[in-house]
Order: C-alpha cells, then structure tokens, then sequence
C-alpha cells in the first residue's frame, strides 16, 4: 500500500489507543459495567485521526446496545484529535437462530443467504459482484481494477470496494494517497478515482496498522465500508475479495449482498483447485458464480511478440465447462500489465487502445452480458460500446 502523503484531508494526530479505553470507562453497558470489562469490546484500531472498533453482542441484546454504540462513538469522537469515530454493533447469532444484524437502511434487494436470512442490499447499487479466487496473488485486484473501468466504458455507473481487510491493494492499484473525508462525523465520502467510485480500508489504516483483526470485527468494518459510505447511485459495485475460501472468505460472500461471483484463475492446476474450492463456496452461500477469468494465460514475449503457453493455457475454460459456468475471458501475462498495475496506471485507463486494455473491456462485457442476461442489472441502463 502507498505511503500516506501530507495531502491528507485529516491532520496527522497519532491517537493512542490507552487514551481510547480510558475514555471508554465511562460508557456503561445496559448491566452497568464499564464498556472496557464488558467483554463486548473488539481491538481499538487507532490511527491519525482515526478510531475504529466494534462492540459485539448477542442478538437479541442490540436494541439495549444501540444507546451504548452511540455514546461510545459520541465519547471518543471527543477526544482531542479525533475527526472519524467508526463503531459498529455486530451481533453474534446463535446457531439456527434467525439474523437480527443491525441495519439502518432500507433495503431494496434482498437476497436469501445460506441459512435463508436476509442480506439486505445497498440502496441506489444495482448490482454488487464479487471478484474472488481461492488462491492468493492470481490476479484478482488487477482484475477487479479493469473489469471495473471496462464496465465503466460500456456506459455504467461503476463502484469499486476492496474487502481485502487484510492486505488492501486499491491505495496501489489507483495511486490514491488521499484519505476519505467525512460527512456529518459518521458517513464517509469516497474516493473518484478514472470514473470510479472507490472505497478500501486502506485509506482509513495506515500501512504501519497491523492487521491483526478479529472474526466480528473484519464484518464490522465491511459493514461500514457498505453501509456507511456515501456510494450514490451505481450500477455496479465490483468487490474485490480477500483470497482463500476459509471461513472469513465464507462469511463475507454470505454477508455481503452479492449478485454473483467472477472467479479468477491462472492455468494452473493447483489454482485451478483453488478455483474450484471458489466456486463451491459462492453457491454454497447462493450467490451465482458469473464465470472464470483465466489470468496470466499465456505468455507474450515483449520483444518479438511470439506466444507461449507456459502454464497450460486453457485450463480455466475447461474448468468452467466441468462445472457448467461461463468462461468469461482470458488475459496474457506481460509485464505492460504488470508494470502498469503495480504503478497505479491500469491499462484499461492509461492504455485504452492497447490490446490488454481490449481483453479486459471482453470481460467486462462477458461479466455485464451475464448479469443482463439475470436480470441483475436493467438492460435500459446498458449503452453500447
Ligand atoms: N496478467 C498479468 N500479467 C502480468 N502481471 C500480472 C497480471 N495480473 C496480475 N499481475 C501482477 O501479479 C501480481 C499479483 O496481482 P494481484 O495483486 O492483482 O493479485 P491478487 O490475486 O489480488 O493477490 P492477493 O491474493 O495478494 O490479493 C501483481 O504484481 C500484478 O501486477
Ligand atoms: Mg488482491
């Protein structure tokens, strides 16, 4: 992630986190013990200006925890230095038991989860996709990157969040050094980046955080990128996953609304597993599994140009048809897309007439065709490239 520069819209006031839970002690929850010995407290994530934490409760408590979330917000935002106090409620279900997540919008899509509890979507977002893999460093980011910006140049309305709590990659991918600002102490702008409208955790944490975060407290902070953050109007927003397909992985696509699911994989075997184990999980959760993406398919040499198909190329599209998916495109590995990516430049907007910027913008239409084809996204929206 790229370094904080001073152009910051938020001072850079170090906020220690002893001077957080001192405050605290004088915040009671409904038995009357001080927040801080609840053992409702999640880790306090302080950084420049920055407070950040959950509060977790069993679900049929939230109601009596709400005044409490509120003050302890109210509390902390007081502290000197303090600009954006995020603290979120997170409700621990019991097994079987219905979800009564806190929301506090009104929901226009829903979706049946696993369990068949709701998952409320996002007012004024279309559509939510999920950009995935089971396997770390395939590609993903750099996918989520383009395929956005190509579904911004076939005439959408595109959004981008980076759910990668633990190693957020879009500061880098898009160069972004500027911090979010907020709205009335609680909502937060996000940023525009090449038509986009984007959103990571990487612009609230700095570098140095470590990531070392709890179960409930990596859905809160999701919750609040989602739910807290002023997206506008979009007709899709591209959710660029954490790798894997464990547990955490698991219950971000089950609590997220998503209306189906890209999956990204090189044409090797191993990853092709790991594709897999993917696509399971996603209909495990009912979320539609919208296609595979081979990345890093072939091999084009940047001298001659000649081909080679060093890992297998194909692997993907086979796969796809083994289990009866799409297979929405490939992308050649070359050190353009890389150089590029890692530089903040994707090719899809600094190279738009060059041909890995046209592989992306087929995705992009595979994935946009498939979600018209379901409905997902209204076909009048849909302009032409
Ligand atoms: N088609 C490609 N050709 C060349 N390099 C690529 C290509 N796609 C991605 N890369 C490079 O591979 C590296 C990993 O890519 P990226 O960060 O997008 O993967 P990821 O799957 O999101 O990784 P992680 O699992 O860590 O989140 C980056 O350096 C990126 O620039
Ligand atoms: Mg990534």
């Amino acid at each position: 992630m790229a370094r904080r520069e001073d152009s910051s819209v938020v001072s850079k006031m170090a906020i220690a986190k002893e001077q957080v839970l001192a405050a605290l002690e004088g915040v009671r929850s409904p038995d009357g013990t001080p927040l801080p010995g609840s053992g409702a407290l999640s880790d306090v994530v302080a950084g420049e200006g920055k407070v950040f934490f959950s509060i977790t409760v069993d679900a049929e408590a939230v109601k009596a925890w709400e005044p409490v979330r509120k003050r302890a917000e109210e509390v902390v935002r007081a502290l000197p230095g303090v600009q954006t106090a995020l603290v979120a409620l997170t409700a621990e279900r019991k097994a079987g038991a219905p979800s009564s997540r806190p929301t506090r919008s009104a929901a226009p899509g829903v979706r049946p989860g696993a369990q068949g509890e709701a998952v409320q979507g996002i007012p004024g977002v279309e559509a939510i996709i999920a950009v995935a893999s089971g396997k770390g460093g395939v590609g993903k980011s750099t996918l989520a990157v383009n395929l956005a910006l190509g579904l911004g140049t076939l005439g959408l309305k595109v959004g981008i969040l980076d759910a990668d709590i633990y190693g957020p990659s879009l500061p880098k991918l898009l160069a972004i050094k500027e911090r979010p600002q907020t709205i009335g102490g609680t909502r937060l702008k996000p940023i525009t980046r090449y038509g986009l409208t984007v959103m990571s955790i990487g612009f609230l944490i700095d570098e140095e955080t470590p990531m070392i975060w709890r179960g409930p407290m990596v859905m809160s902070a999701l919750t609040q990128m989602l739910r807290e953050v002023e997206w506008g109007a979009l007709d899709v927003m591209v959710v660029d996953m954490p790798p894997g397909t464990g547990d955490a992985q698991l219950t971000m696509a089950q609590q997220v609304p998503l209306k189906g699911a890209v999956i990204v994989s090189t044409p090797q075997d191993l990853a092709l597993i790991d594709a897999r184990r993917g696509i399971a999980m996603f209909k495990r959760v009912n979320v539609p599994v919208l296609g595979i993406v081979e990345n890093m398919s072939y091999f084009v040499c940047p001298e001659c140009g000649a081909r080679s198909d060093i890992f297998g190329h194909g692997g993907a599209r086979h796969e796809a048809q083994r289990h009866g998916v799409p297979f929405l495109g490939e992308v050649p590995l070359h050190i353009t897309i890389r150089e590029k990516s890692d530089a903040g430049l994707p090719v899809v907007a600094t190279e738009p007439d060059g041909p890995h910027a046209a592989a992306y913008r087929n995705i992009a239409s595979a994935v946009r065709d498939q979600l018209r084809a379901a409905g997902r996204i209204a076909p009048k929206i849909v302009i032409e490239a």
